[in-house]
């Protein structure tokens, strides 16, 4: 199913994008992220479970975890870092360092400017420097650790896929030209830091890596005559994970102007409920709670601060996975890898995973021989 009529829907105004749904198979040729979330070994996980407050020796661990898995795993992601200093009002007066990485995916024809669009998925690595030893396993190592599984489980099927489309449109030139330029679609992870205040929130003391990143792609022009103006213009929604991975979580839907992306991320989930032996908890709600909400229907105004806010208030789509409430461990000791559920972690991936394969239009391309499937895939599409 193409949702062609997303495209008359407020929020996704400037881009023609092909959200294709996945069939049932699809749906099982996601991997799970297993061992790989173990809390004491897993290879994901497991070293993003410390205190990595900014400019301390464990935030730089942490970063390099994530500029190692990518330069061992994926390749093809092109990683550039976005650094900052400011003082803290617990710095004395020294500037501390806040280094954001982001993880690119685009398509090989495009020139990585101002000509792809990009999904963003986001949470922040940094944990708070109060209480001494926080861990902040919601908030947000295990949040950062799905965007990972969802990197590595798509890779392969974007390869696939742009290759197909390559070939394809060699073969006959002017429709999948077009189509390559409708599909001119990439990924971005933001892994971003100094999220937390170091003393309290206020507007200054807190969200620093966030700010410095929203105002420096703002600024950072694309040449004359692209479609995108600006880097931050190229952000066609902007996921933001966070406080997630306690058991039972709720998370309701926001913002009226990105509920089509909630909606359909909530169908993601309830197909993998009913899809046989893929999600590993029975909750008594669905982890959105807020799916069948419509135009009419209660919406609370406001809205929890976090990362999005100097991203939103340029005009950027957000879509806020967020639980509310928060998880009782919030900004205590107990937020660490022991308190985790770590089934609740594994099932947001999913749903995560299977929203982004979705949203990059990868029906046909999963699983571990993408190739060939790309190839079924294309023969599907040739006999149209
Ligand atoms: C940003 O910080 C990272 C991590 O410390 C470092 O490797 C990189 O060289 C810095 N980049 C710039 C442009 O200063
Ligand atoms: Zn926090």
């Amino acid at each position: 199913m193409k949702l062609a009529a997303l495209l008359l829907l407020p929020g996704l105004l400037r881009s023609t994008i092909a959200y294709t749904t996945l069939s049932d198979s699809s749906l099982h040729l996601l991997s799970t992220p297993g061992s790989d979330f173990d809390i004491n070994n897993g290879k994901l996980l497991a070293p993003i479970l410390r205190p990595r407050v900014p400019g301390t020796p464990g935030s730089e661990a942490v970063l390099f975890h994530f500029v190692d898995f990518f330069a061992a795993h994926l390749p093809a992601w092109k990683l550039t870092f976005q650094n900052s200093t400011s003082t803290t009002p617990t710095s004395g007066g020294a500037q501390v360092p806040f280094r954001n990485l982001i993880a690119t995916r685009d398509p090989p024809w495009s020139s990585g400017g101002g000509d792809v669009g990009r999904l963003a998925l986001v949470a922040h690595y940094d944990s708070k420097i109060e209480p001494a030893g926080f861990i902040g396993a919601t908030d947000s190592a295990a949040p950062c650790a799905m965007l990972l599984h969802v990197a590595r489980s798509i890779d392969a099927a974007l390869t696939a896929k742009w290759a197909a489309m390559e070939t394809s449109s060699q073969q006959a030139a002017e429709k999948w030209t077009e189509d390559l330029e409708d599909n001119n679609q990439g990924v971005q992870i933001l892994l971003l830091d100094g999220e937390e205040a170091f003393k309290v929130w206020t507007h200054t003391d807190s969200l620093y890596g966030a700010r410095a990143l929203a105002e420096e792609w703002d600024n950072t022009y694309h040449p004359a005559l692209s479609t995108y103006r600006t880097s931050l213009a190229s952000i066609d929604l902007f996921l933001l994970l966070d406080l997630l991975g306690a058991a039972e979580p709720s998370v309701p839907s926001y913002f009226k102007t990105t509920h089509w992306a909630y909606r359909l991320m909530s169908s993601v989930e309830s197909r993998l409920r009913k899809a046989h032996g893929i999600m590993k908890t029975t909750p008594r709600h669905p982890f959105l709670t807020e799916g069948d909400k419509n135009e009419m229907s209660r919406w609370v105004g406001g809205y929890i601060e976090d990362d999005h806010v100097p991203f939103m208030a340029r005009g950027v789509d957000v879509l806020h996975l967020i639980t509310s409430p928060f998880p009782h461990v919030w900004h205590t000791m107990m937020d660490d890898g022991e308190h985790l559920d770590l089934n609740t972690v594994s099932d947001w991936a999913m749903i995560v995973l299977g929203f982004v394969a979705e949203w990059m239009d990868l029906e046909g391309f999963l699983g571990a021989d993408g190739e060939v499937a790309g190839r079924a895939r294309k023969g599907v599409r040739d006999e149209l």
